[in-house]
């Protein structure tokens, strides 16, 4: 059992695809069991980014991730990190199958609609940075 970090950016959120993608999460057989709608500050933005801190798109993704509220969730599964990117679908929304969630509800390779932790650590710090112990006690 494996869990990861996943997210509905503020595009996706601000169009009303929440109930889409959580139903295509169920759907694939992965559970979410925590969930929570919040707003970020351009500092939470940062920290959550960081490690992109240096590379040229930064500030402008800083500024979509601020620009409304996301939807921030842990999944649970077998294999929950690559199953959820896989859902997911290639970085850039133009280029991403129509059968998967950034080719359906993402527009460019900033705007795309979702976030989902790419290795177990980056799971685990994602998951630590926005959800407390509390919430994830199962
Ligand atoms: P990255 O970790 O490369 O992609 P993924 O989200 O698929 O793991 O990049 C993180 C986010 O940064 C990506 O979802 C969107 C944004 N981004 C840009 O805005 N421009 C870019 O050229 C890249 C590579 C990413």
């Amino acid at each position: 059992m494996q869990r990861t970090f996943a997210v509905i950016k503020p595009d996706a959120f601000a169009a009303g695809f929440q109930g889409k993608i959580i139903s295509a999460i169920q759907e694939s057989g992965l559970k979410v069991v925590a969930m929570k709608t919040l707003l970020l500050s351009e500092r939470q933005a940062k920290g959550f980014y960081h490690v992109h801190a240096e590379r040229p798109f930064f500030g402008d993704l800083v500024k979509f991730m601020t620009e409304g509220p996301i939807l921030a969730m842990v999944l649970e599964g077998d294999d929950a990190i690559k199953r959820w990117r896989d859902l997911m679908g290639p970085t850039n929304a133009a280029e991403a199958p129509s059968t998967t969630l950034r080719g359906q509800f993402g527009t460019n390779i900033e705007r795309n609609a979702t976030h989902g932790s790419d290795a177990e650590d980056t799971a685990a710090f994602e998951i630590g940075y926005f959800f407390s112990g509390l919430e994830l006690a199962r």
